[in-house]
């Protein structure tokens, strides 16, 4: 059966700056705390000079505009644009990204914008980081300057890549942890400084659309117990809902302060904050999806660990409140991540629900192993099958009336992943390198990159499940 997406539905890829772009300490960029993070494993590559996308833009977007994308969502370096996070602004770092967007455009792509994916000024970070209020009024200081140079050719942008994901999984995108007294008034100098991007994207963005791009799976309880119920309540809060409740109503929400309360965390809130929070809305939610989470109440806080052999899970425990469960319902990719389509259908069904706002899928995919062949090609069917599971929740979700637009997988070419280096493959594009051979940084099309021009082509993915009536 063949499922038909909307006219006009935004198909895209998707890549962060410091994934991708290498060049990192080229024309004048300063450092960012994905240049200096500490790491525990020098066996992968770190992100000095990624596939090189900084310079092979061109070529990149050219094999995009080939495979048929209409949108190309990438992130902008902050330490290009002001290298130190703040003050002298680097003409060399905004006319690069000029480049960039012209090379979209004229190859018909929208550039879909992030402001910020995980790489803070270092200069920022050496002052208190999202500690500090400084960091707030750096950034709506940066979106501004962005917004102004770039806002008459670029309409949709994105605010700050998973700001759930960065706090709650410190250790692995930072390479270090954040202590529980920090991290929440760090989640509300994100989510204030968030709110300034909104305000100024509205104001110097004719026509401007802005969502913000928090990584949402919906949380499992792992079985019908009623505290493993309320177990995933409240993660589902604390994981997703606290941060679009914040965006999308304005508000904080309840289960997020009952357990701050609980934990003896206090935030500081200004009232200026307060009015801020409540004047200033998304035009639509960008969301990243790769497997939903199961959770436990934990009954015996000795063991912790207990029940997780998947690697998404093992970041997840709090004792008295959850911890992960690896769902023995799901399969599990080359790196243990579980595979879940059914959870991104019920994913953007409880968004529905809960906001009623258009949404774009700006993350989701397969990270793997891959293998270039002796004649240049890369059989990653194992990668299309992923796809097309999803793709056919994604048409399912529109048919029951979530308001889903565009589709933007993770990732357009392949990239250093976060803590897993180049091992770990996401792209429809094969990036021939390896963690310590940079070799000739070959751009190869894979066989998904053929089958994702098809979809695209037809707008309309062959339908992988059995669906059923009703829920099935
Ligand atoms: C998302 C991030 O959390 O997951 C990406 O926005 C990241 O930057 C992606 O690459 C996949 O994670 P990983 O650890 O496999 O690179």
């Amino acid at each position: 059966m063949i499922r038909r997406f909307p006219d006009g539905f935004l198909w895209g890829a998707s890549c962060s700056a410091h994934q991708t772009e290498g060049a990192w300490d080229a024309d004048g960029k300063g450092l960012s705390v994905q240049d200096t993070r500490p790491r525990d494993n020098h066996d992968i590559c770190d992100f000095a000079v990624a596939v090189d996308h900084y310079h092979r833009y061109r070529e990149d977007i050219a094999l995009l505009a080939e495979m048929g994308a209409k949108v190309f969502r990438f992130s902008i370096a902050w330490t290009r644009i002001l290298p130190e996070g703040t003050g002298a602004v680097n003409e060399a770092g905004l006319a690069h990204y000029d480049d960039v967007i012209s090379a979209c455009l004229e190859h018909g792509i929208e550039p879909m914008i992030t402001l910020y994916h995980f790489d803070l000024p270092q200069a920022l970070e050496d002052r208190g980081g999202w500690d500090s209020r400084e960091t707030v009024e750096a950034f709506a200081e940066y979106a501004r300057i962005v917004f102004e140079r770039y806002g008459d050719r670029v309409s949709r942008w994105l605010t700050i890549n998973e700001p759930n994901i960065m706090l709650l999984v410190d250790k692995k995108i930072l390479g270090r942890a954040i202590p529980l007294e920090r991290k929440y008034q760090q989640f509300h100098h994100l989510m204030i400084a968030e709110k300034l991007a909104i305000k100024a994207c509205h104001e110097l963005v004719p026509g401007g659309q802005i969502g913000p791009v928090p990584n949402i799976s919906i949380v499992y309880p792992a079985s019908a117990k009623p505290k493993d119920y309320r177990a995933s309540l409240y993660f589902n809060a604390i994981r997703q809902w606290a941060y679009l409740d914040f965006s999308c109503k304005g508000v904080y929400n309840p289960l997020l302060l009952d357990y701050l309360a609980k934990k003896g965390v206090s935030i500081e809130v200004t009232d200026a904050d307060r009015e801020l929070m409540a004047a200033h809305f998304p035009d639509f939610i960008a969301m990243n999806y790769y497997t939903s989470v199961t959770v436990e109440y934990p009954e015996d806080a000795s063991n912790m660990a207990d029940g997780i052999s998947d690697q998404q899970s093992e970041d997840i425990m709090d004792a008295g409140f959850y911890k992960g469960f690896t769902n023995p319902n799901l399969e599990k990719t080359q790196f243990a991540w579980t595979i879940d389509p059914d959870g991104m259908l019920t994913t953007l069904l409880a968004i529905e629900d809960r906001y009623r706002m258009p949404i774009v899928i700006t993350e989701n995919g397969l990270g793997a192993y891959d293998e270039l062949t002796a004649e240049g090609t890369i059989e990653d069917d194992y990668r299309i099958d992923y796809y097309r599971k999803h793709l056919t929740m994604c048409a399912r979700a529109i048919e029951s009336g979530v308001q889903l637009v565009g589709y933007s997988p993770w990732s357009a070419i392949d990239l250093v992943s976060v803590h897993e280096g180049m091992r770990k493959r996401y792209g429809f594009i094969f990036v021939d390198r390896d963690e310590a051979d940079e070799k000739q940084l070959a751009r190869y099309p894979k066989k998904s990159f053929h089958w994702y021009q098809g979809v695209i082509a037809d707008n309309a993915v062959d339908d992988a499940s059995e669906s059923k009536e009703g829920v099935a």
